[in-house]
This record gives C-alpha cells, structure tokens and sequence, in this order.
C-alpha cells in the first residue's frame, strides 16, 4: 500500500499500530482480533508511543482502508425498526451541538461502541455491578399490595416491585454513573462534571468518582438544592464540589454543558438521564438496559414466563428504558410510562412532557418539549423532584409516536398517597419519583385480568423524600390511603 506511515497507540491496550495518511476505515489486529474503529477513534492524545516499521505493520494490520463497517452493537430497537438508525429515533434525536463538540462528541462514541465489545472493560463493569452497586435487585413479589388490588370476586393483577431502591446510593441512577465514570477513566479525564434534580444521580456520581480518584463537580439548582438537602451533604462527603445553579435541573444541566464544553480535553461529562445529543441517550440506556434484562431473566425463574405489563415513571425516561428496552420487540408486553402531573395537567405546574409538550430541540437534541408558544422553555412540576425536566428522552417520544409505549400522568397528590400505601403495605418507602409509577395503579390494576403479572420499577429509596411527604400530609388534612 502506498501509504505514509505514522504512528499511533491504542490507549486500552498500549499498541502501537502504523497509521496510514490514506483513508483509515477500519484497522484489525490480527494478533489478537480487536477491531478499533474510525479514523476519528484515534485522537491525537493517543498517538505516538514507539516507532513500528513498515514491515511490522503490514504483518499486524489485515484490514485497513477498505469500507468495512465498525461492529456496532445494533440496540434491540434498532434491529426492530428500520427507521431507528445511530442517533436517532424516527424524527426524535440527533447532534444540534455546535461543531466545538462534534469531535468530542464522535470520540465518545467510538469509545463506547468500542467498549460495549471489550471483554475486559465489560468483565470489570460486570465485577462494580456485582460488588459495588449491589446488583441483581431483587424483583419483589408486593403481596399485600396485591390483595389490595383484588376485586371483590378476590382477583385482580399481580404487583411485582423492580427493587431499584435496593442499589448503592438508593436509585437506578447508579447503574449509568459506575459505567461512565469508568468511561471517563479509561479516556484518560481527570474530572467528571454532572447535573442533578433530585440528588440521585449527583451520589451516584460523587460515589463512583470518589472509587475511581476522579474529581467531581456537580451541579444542582438552588430550589432543588433546598428540597433535597440530604443529598446534597452526601454528595460533599462524598467528596464533590456542589454548585449551586439559580433554577432547578434544566438551569443546572445547561450550566454542567456550558463548564465542560469549557475543559473538553479534561473533563467528562456525565449525563444521568437519556437526554442530550448523540450518543448521550443511546449510552444511558444502554448501562440502565441491565434492569430489564435481569427482569425477563426474575420473571423467567419466578412465574416461567415473561411480565405482562411494565410500569415506570418518566422524568426523562432512564428507568423507564432501562426496564423497556428488553422487552421492545415482546409486543405483548404493555409499556407503560407515568409523567408528572403535578398540580394538575390544566394548571400550568407540572412536568408532563408527552401529554402537554411540543416537539422542539433542547439540549443537542429534537424530543417532546414542555415549551411556549415562541418555542421557549417553560419551568416544570412535580413532587417528584427528579421528574422535574421540560423534556423527554429521544427514544422516550419515539415510544409515544410508534404507540409501542403507553403514557398517562399523575398528580402530586396521588403520588404522595402511593408513597404512603407502600409504606403502609409492604414497610418500603419509595422515592417520590417511583410513587408515580406506582399511582398509576389505582386506575390500572381494576382494568386488567386476574393474574396479570405486574411489574413496578421502583426506581429509587424515599429516604430523600421523607420530609416532603410528610409536610404535604400535614398541610393536606384530607389524605388519606
Ligand atoms: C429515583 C428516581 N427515579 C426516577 C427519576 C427520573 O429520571 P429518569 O426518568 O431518567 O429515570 C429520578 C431522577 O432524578 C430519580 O431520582
């Protein structure tokens, strides 16, 4: 091959591998098969470790400048969908970032296609999920919940609890933290910078940080900062700076975006929900996907066949694809996703995105927006604090358009009372968030089959929540579970 050799290192393994000036498509090392992707893989802070010869190169390289495609690991719904393609959902998705990211946005995704294929990184992933966050949940038979549910011939669905409250920090949130931060590691980045409503997802970060000697800094609007206090001092033990943001989640998200895009060559940026520009959403359903498959695996072992209907809250939609995912082409399993609806879906407080919203680009990417008619942002709602975001992730509008999903909502109201029947019937306490998912049951479970077998994401721990719930009762002497 007439090609100009340079030189370039794998940093994962420390290869070093010729680079040709001409089209670099895909390089394969024969030695051990490992496939390394596009030429914009290789950044420049990977290149020149030692000096290969010319000779050396054409023994190690077997595939270079044909039109080979990178192996990507094709998701479920991109098998099942012609019209979902890398990075986009139908209409829903994409990179509206400014061209300052374009290539920091490719390197991450190539890292991560490349990673989702790595044995090592995979096997260490599998040993932090195991030992670290706690995991598998357990998926928890509710039976008291259940009997609640019965009609009065004593039959109604089965309700199964998706213990996602049960993980290290107290919520799904870190499932994608562990696997980012380690992410971030491997690309050689000092710091992580994040964005947080209800705290969660800012512990589950400080957390991972603190294990993997990465600093952290952590953004949190002033308002949440004030309902979720107990989050905020864990994350400083932990060992995070927390930055206030005047504004709840969205203001603190832009505010994360705009520091990083700052220290690009640095610092990571770690998103805790499925929103953002490709591949962000793509990767957080990919590290939340484990609770759905570890569901069929649960559901498999307990009743020998699949659920028929499964539930989660949708803030951005994390849980919620992390439980559906799985399940995407079974269509004969329900997907059901509950919004917030706050003080109501007419009171202009609330958070429900997919019933009230318009399709818009915020945040690098086109989604369900809540917005006005000039196509600004408007402020959300919930109790639920982590439901608090003005969009939904790509995917999450996708569901809505294909009709795969379904939608509803619910008040802060019903929430509070679900928070307190699962107190009262199973002594768990819920997030608020989770309650959400777990109201839906009210108008659910009297219109489904004796035996339906139900499973509720409960999503996080309601310790964080405790105050709020307690406080609303007070004020509302009205409630009653
Ligand atoms: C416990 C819990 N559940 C759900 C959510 C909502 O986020 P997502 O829709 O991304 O799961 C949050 C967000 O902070 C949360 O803390």
């Amino acid at each position: 091959m007439a090609c100009k050799l340079q030189t370039i290192t794998l940093a994962s393994n420390g290869i070093s591998l010729p680079r040709m000036a001409c089209k670099l498509q895909t390089v394969t090392l024969a030695s051990n098969g490992i496939s390394l992707g596009k030429k914009n893989y290789l950044t420049p802070k990977r290149m020149v470790v030692a000096e290969v010869s010319a000779g050396t190169a054409n023994e190690i390289v077997t595939t270079l400048a044909r039109e080979k495609p990178f192996p990507k690991l094709m998701s479920r719904q991109e098998t099942y969908d012609g019209k979902v393609t890398p990075g986009k959902f139908g209409r829903f998705g994409g990179k509206y970032v400014p061209e300052l990211l374009m290539t920091c946005l490719t390197e991450l995704e190539n890292e991560f296609n490349f990673l989702l294929h790595d044995a090592t990184f995979q096997g260490e992933l599998e040993t932090a999920l195991r030992d670290y966050v706690g995991r598998e949940t357990p998926l928890y038979y509710a039976q008291r919940l259940t009997e609640y549910y019965k009609n009065d011939n004593g039959e109604g669905p089965e309700i199964y609890l998706k213990r996602e409250d049960l993980n290290h920090c107290g919520a799904h949130k870190i499932n994608n933290a562990v696997a980012q931060a380690m992410i971030a590691k491997r690309m050689g980045r000092k710091s992580v910078v994040a964005a947080t409503g209800a705290g969660q997802h800012g512990v589950a970060t400080a957390a991972v940080c603190a294990k993997l000697s990465l600093e952290c800094t952590i953004f949190m609007g002033t308002a949440d900062m004030e309902k979720q206090a107990s989050n905020v001092v864990l994350m400083k033990l932990l060992g995070a700076q927390v930055k206030s943001v005047t504004g709840n989640f969205k203001e603190a998200s832009s505010e994360a975006i705009r520091n990083w895009t700052g220290n690009l060559e640095t610092s990571y940026y770690l998103p805790g929900t499925v929103v953002g520009p490709h591949p962000c959403p793509n990767m957080v359903r990919e590290f939340q996907s484990v609770i759905g498959k570890e569901t069929r695996r649960q559901a498999l072992e307990k009743w020998g066949g699949k659920p028929d209907v499964l539930v989660a809250c949708i803030g951005s939609g994390s849980n919620a694809l992390g439980l559906f995912h799985e399940f995407i082409e079974d269509e004969d399993v329900r997907l059901i996703g509950v919004e917030g609806a706050g003080f109501g879906l007419d009171s202009g407080r609330h958070s429900a995105t997919l019933a009230k919203g318009d399709v818009g680009v915020y945040h690098g990417a086109m989604t369900y927006l809540l917005q006005d008619e000039e196509g600004q942002i408007v402020g959300s709602h919930s109790v639920g604090v982590g439901l608090e975001y003005p969009g939904v992730g790509p995917e999450v509008s996708f569901l809505k358009e294909t009709g795969r999903a379904e939608f509803y909502t619910v008040t802060d109201q019903e929430a509070v009372l679900a928070y307190k029947r699962l107190c009262k019937f199973e002594g768990i306490f819920p997030a608020l968030e989770a309650s959400h998912a777990l109201a839906i049951l009210e108008k659910l479970a009297p219109t489904l089959h004796n035996g339906t077998k139900v499973v509720v994401n409960c999503s996080g721990r309601g310790n964080k929540d405790a105050a709020t719930v307690f406080n609303y009762c007070q004020r509302d002497f009205t409630m009653h579970v």
